[in-house]
C-alpha cells in the first residue's frame, strides 16, 4: 500500500525531532503502522534551515496553505504553536478533509470545543498526544488504557521549567528570582518564561486531561491558575521539615458530593514519601486515581525533540491504523463519545476542598497563638500540626508554620483576613494547598 502522506506546519526543535525519528525508526514504524509513513512535505518560513534538515526528501515551502491544499497530503502536523495561525491552519486542514496532529495544548485548551466539533462534522481526526506532558503517553492512559474507570483525580508534574526551578530552589535553597536566571541561562526557562512559571501551560495541560478523564468539554477559562513566582525558598524549607515537598501541580479532581469537577494549578505540599514527590529536575509525571485500577503513575520527559517527537508519532501510527475505520466507531477525541459531554461544573475556587500549610510572622508574645488558633476552630477548620521556631536573640518575632486538615477554600479565605487582622501578625500570611494524593 502506498505510504500515509504527511505534511509538517513548522520544523523548529519538536519538528526537527519528528522528521529524524520517522526517517530513523522508518522500518520498524511501517511494521507497527500496517503502512508506512512520510512527511513529503514541511512549510516553514526559515526555508533555508527547513532544507538543511529535510535535505532532498520533502517537498518545503514557505506557505503552509500550499500542503493543505494538496490533495496528496492525508495527514497535517502543526507544530507552529500559539491561538492565532495555527488556529486557522488547523480549521482549514480540517475542512480540507486532513487528519491533524497536533502539539499545541494552548489551542486546543482554548478552542478546543470548536476544532474537535469541525472534526467530528468531517469525519478526520485530530490527535493530541503530545500536547501533555510531552513523550508521556498519557492521553492515551486516559482514553483508552483506563477506560473502565470512573477517574477520581488526576494530579501532575506537567511543567518542566516549574519543576527544574523548584528542584533548584530546595537543594541549593536560593530564591525564585535567582534560579530563574540560572534556568534562562542554562536554557531550561524561555527568555519570556510567563506561561510556564505563571501556571497557564500546565492549565491548558489540566484543562484537557479534564476532559478526558470527566467527560466534559474543554475549558481552561474555569480553571484556577497560580504559578510560583511568589514562592519563597523559607516555606519550601519549612514544608522539608514537615515532611513535604512543594511541587505545582495540575489537580482536576471529581467533586461528587456537590456535582462538580476541581480544576486547579497552584504550588502544591505534597508528602515526600510520594513518589511524584521525587520527581526531580525538567521531568515530568502524571497520577490518576481510578475507582476501579487505584492509583497509577506516568512518568517521563515532557519536553524536548525526540520526547515530544515520540508522542507525536504515536498519533500518526495511530491515525493510520484508524484511517479506514468507520468514522462513527473511532476511539472519540476527548475520550466519550462528542454527544455524551457532561456539563457538570467545575468548581469556583471558593468550593474547592484541600488542607493548607500556613506561614504566619507574628510577634513572640503570650496569646499569639491563641488568638490563631480560636480563629481556626470558629471557622470549623481543624488543626494537623504546628511547628514554631525559636525567636532569635533579640528578635521578638518568629514564624509559626501550621498544617491544616481539608477545608474548603472560601472558609480558609475568611479565616485568613481575621488572622491577617490581628496586630501581633506582623507580615502577609503565606497559604500554600497541601494535598496527600493517597
Ligand atoms: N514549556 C513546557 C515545560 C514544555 O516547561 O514543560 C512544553 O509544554
Amino acid at each position: 500500500m502506498k505510504p500515509i502522506q504527511v505534511g509538517l506546519l513548522g520544523i523548529g526543535t519538536v519538528g526537527s525531532g519528528t522528521f529524524n525519528v520517522l526517517t530513523r525508526n522508518q522500518e520498524e514504524i511501517r511494521r507497527r503502522a500496517g503502512r508506512g509513513i512520510e512527511i513529503t512535505m514541511v512549510a516553514d518560513l526559515n526555508v533555508e534551515r527547513a532544507r538543511e534538515i529535510v535535505g532532498d526528501q520533502a517537498r518545503v515551502v514557505a506557505d503552509a496553505r500550499e500542503i493543505i491544499a494538496n490533495p496528496e497530503i492525508d495527514i497535517v502536523i502543526e507544530l507552529i504553536g500559539g491561538y492565532g495561525i495555527a488556529r486557522a491552519l488547523v480549521l482549514e486542514a480540517i475542512n480540507a478533509g486532513k487528519h491533524v496532529v497536533t502539539a499545541n495544548k494552548a489551542l486546543l485548551a482554548v478552542h478546543g470545543t470548536e476544532i474537535f466539533a469541525a472534526a467530528s462534522a468531517r469525519g478526520v481526526m485530530v490527535a493530541f498526544e503530545a500536547a501533555v506532558a510531552g513523550g508521556i503517553p498519557i492521553i492515551k492512559a486516559l482514553r483508552e488504557g483506563l477506560t473502565a474507570n470512573q477517574v477520581q483525580w488526576v494530579a501532575g508534574i506537567i511543567n518542566g521549567t516549574t519543576n527544574f526551578i523548584l528542584s533548584e530552589m530546595r537543594d541549593k535553597g536560593l530564591d525564585f528570582d535567582v534560579v530563574l536566571k540560572e534556568a534562562q541561562r542554562l536554557g531550561y526557562a524561555e527568555a519570556d518564561p510567563t506561561f510556564d512559571i505563571e501556571g497557564v501551560d500546565a492549565a491548558h495541560k489540566a484543562t484537557l486531561m479534564s476532559a478526558l478523564a470527566f467527560g466534559i468539554p474543554v475549558q481552561f477559562d474555569k480553571a484556577h491558575v497560580e504559578g510560583i513566582t511568589k514562592l519563597s525558598a523559607v516555606d519550601i524549607r519549612y514544608a522539608e521539615q514537615l515532611g513535604y515537598r512543594i511541587k505545582l501541580l495540575g489537580i482536576a479532581k471529581r467533586r461528587d458530593d456537590v456535582g462538580g469537577i476541581e480544576l486547579r494549578v497552584h504550588p502544591t505540599l505534597v508528602p515526600a514519601k510520594r513518589l511524584i514527590a521525587n520527581v526531580e529536575g525538567a521531568m515530568n509525571a502524571v497520577m490518576v486515581q481510578g475507582d476501579a485500577v487505584g492509583t497509577t503513575l506516568y512518568y517521563g520527559k515532557g519536553a524536548g525533540s525526540e520526547p515530544t517527537a515520540s508522542a507525536v508519532i504515536a498519533d500518526l501510527v495511530d491515525i493510520t491504523r484508524l484511517h479506514t475505520a468507520d468514522p462513527d466507531h473511532r476511539v472519540p477525541h476527548l475520550a466519550f463519545q462528542a454527544g455524551e459531554l457532561r456539563d457538570t461544573p467545575v468548581l469556583p475556587i471558593d468550593q474547592v476542598r484541600t488542607a493548607f500549610y500556613l506561614r504566619l510572622r507574628v510577634a513572640d508574645q503570650k496569646g499569639v497563638l491563641s488568638a490563631i488558633t480560636s480563629i481556626l476552630a470558629a471557622s470549623d477548620i481543624s488543626i494537623d500540626a504546628v511547628l514554631q521556631r525559636e525567636s532569635n536573640d533579640g528578635e521578638n518575632q518568629t514564624d509559626v508554620i501550621i498544617l491544616t486538615h481539608e477545608t474548603a477554600e472560601g472558609a480558609m479565605r475568611a479565616a485568613l483576613a481575621q488572622m491577617q487582622a490581628l496586630p501581633t501578625v506582623l507580615a502577609p500570611i503565606v497559604s500554600l494547598r497541601k494535598e496527600e494524593l493517597a
